[in-house]
């Protein structure tokens, strides 16, 4: 071998690694500060430190690192810290930054081919069908979260419908379709039905009963009256864990009528599918998801898998790997060396080229546990309805619905919502987001953090009476 030629590893690996430990140590430093380190303001010159500017480049590892611990990590989400409660983000886990580590290393490419990261990513979805109940003609794909997987699920629907052919044609030529959601559906359907050429003008919303559930009477009249004007009753969408109020479908009542009707029953289980592993009395909440053609749901919220990563289970492989597969000669299947495998992951979602992210998933489970996740989910679900209790007890708040997992909603007696969340956020006392139920400006809080105790909760709601108050 000759040393010619250009290449970027580093000169100096004694002094790389010597960086690169300084950087582990400032990693771990800030994780296990977790609870001292809430979200902060981007400083104002933050762009201009950023800057990649010709005479700002090329500064070499040690250089890039300090900016790393001095200029980036310290503006993170905050979603690390134990009050955050905003949206839905997940808290993320110290053994990921292992994974994380080895996965660069190994820069493995999971589209397909046959080698050790294929292995992982079938065996932290083997585990996932498990959990998910679904019969053993069951397949899954890890994707970058429940919007991409609910593209993987709503296509399939489609292909099952249509047939493959569809893939060739196109569907102009195709009746139109209806798609049923309930109030309050999370906006990654129509986002899906935008992006498969269907538009929202698909989408039948259905009424809800008066616990934000799917009203079936109301569903089965929506697809009568479709039926009735000549459009496709295509998927009929269930919630398991919707954003604004936590609540949950019956979803055994779907699974009945999507089988009577022979409609493709897909589950918007973002968060909520991990009330699989929560403890009794919560788990009869997912109860009929087993059910389901295709389920959705994300590594990256409840389960505190660093971003990003989401899954999409659909209940017939078969079907799943026609809708996907696509193999032009240079991708054509080898008996043996690097071209084989019999499981090539770009036979079930759009990407080809994909990470490594099942690594990280696998590392979680391995080291942590189901026991563990399921004490801190189960946890979580008791902790919001702690925070309804002292709402209940405020004389400044008032809960906007009744908790029924692991969100909390509640509306305030003065002043503008979106101020008080913007006060505690700056404060770095809490991170509540905000939104509207049943009509009235709310302070929201969904609980899917492993870090967050009951003394975070009351610390939290005490904040919120006394941004409140300052505001009279
Ligand atoms: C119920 C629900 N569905 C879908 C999504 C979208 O998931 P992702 O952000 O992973 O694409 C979310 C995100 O919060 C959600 O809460």
């Amino acid at each position: 071998m000759t040393s010619e030629g250009s290449h970027l590893d580093p000169e100096d690996w004694d002094d790389f690694g010597r960086n690169m430990h300084d950087l582990m140590d400032q990693c771990l430093a800030r994780m296990k500060s977790a609870r001292d380190l809430p979200w902060q303001p981007n400083p104002n010159d933050l762009g201009d430190r950023l800057s990649l500017l010709e005479q700002t480049i090329g500064v070499g590892a040690k250089q890039s690192f300090e900016h790393l611990t001095n200029d980036i990590m310290p503006y993170a989400t905050g979603n690390t810290h134990p009050r955050f409660f905003g949206w839905v983000h997940g808290s993320g886990l110290p053994v990921s930054v292992g994974a994380e580590l080895v996965a660069t290393t190994m820069n493995s490419n999971c589209g397909g081919r046959d080698h050790g990261a294929i292995e992982v990513e079938r065996a932290t979805l083997d585990w996932l069908l498990d959990v998910s109940g679904l019969p053993e003609t069951a397949s899954a794909v890890l994707t970058t979260g429940t919007s991409q997987a609910t593209i993987l699920a709503l296509t399939t629907a489609r292909n099952r419908h249509f047939g493959h052919e569809v893939r060739k044609t196109g569907i102009q030529a195709l009746p139109q379709i209806a798609i049923y959601v309930r109030k309050g559906t999370h906006s990654c359907i129509g986002k899906a039905l935008e992006s498969m050429g269907y538009g929202t003008d698909s989408i039948h919303v259905v009424e809800t009963n008066a616990d934000m559930q799917m009203d079936i009477a109301s569903l089965k009249r929506a697809v009568e009256a479709d039926k009735a004007s000549g459009r496709v009753p295509l998927a009929v969408i269930g919630t398991a864990g919707s954003v604004n109020t936590g609540s949950f479908d019956t979803l055994h009542e779907i699974a009945d009528f999507c089988a009577e009707h022979n409609i493709w029953f897909h589950v918007d289980a973002a968060f909520g599918f991990w009330i699989r592993l929560a403890e009794t009395p919560w788990q009869h909440l997912v109860e009929g998801m087993e059910r389901a053609n295709s389920i959705s749901c994300d590594f990256h919220k409840w389960m505190s898998v660093p971003y990003d990563c989401g899954a999409c289970m659909i209940y017939d492989r078969a079907l799943h790997f026609d809708t996907f597969t696509s193999r032009p000669n240079y991708l054509e299947q080898q008996e043996q060396g690097l071209g084989g495998g019999d499981l090539w992951f770009c036979d079930y979602g759009l990407e080809l080229s994909r990470g490594f992210r099942a690594l990280k998933v696998w590392t979680a489970i391995k080291s942590i546990g189901t026991d563990a996740f399921s004490a801190y989910i189960t946890d979580n679900c008791r902790q919001a309805s702690l925070m309804a209790e002292l709402v209940g007890a405020s004389d400044v708040l008032e809960l906007a619905f009744p908790v029924s997992s692991n969100v909390c909603c509640f509306s305030v007696a003065h002043g503008d919502v979106n101020k008080i969340a913007a006060k505690l956020q700056v404060a770095g006392e809490a991170v509540f987001s905000t939104t509207v139920i049943l009509g009235k400006p709310c302070l929201r809080a969904a609980i899917v953090n492993h870090r967050t105790t009951s003394d975070d909760i009351r610390y939290s709601i005490s904040a919120v009476e006394n941004a409140v108050r300052s505001m009279i």
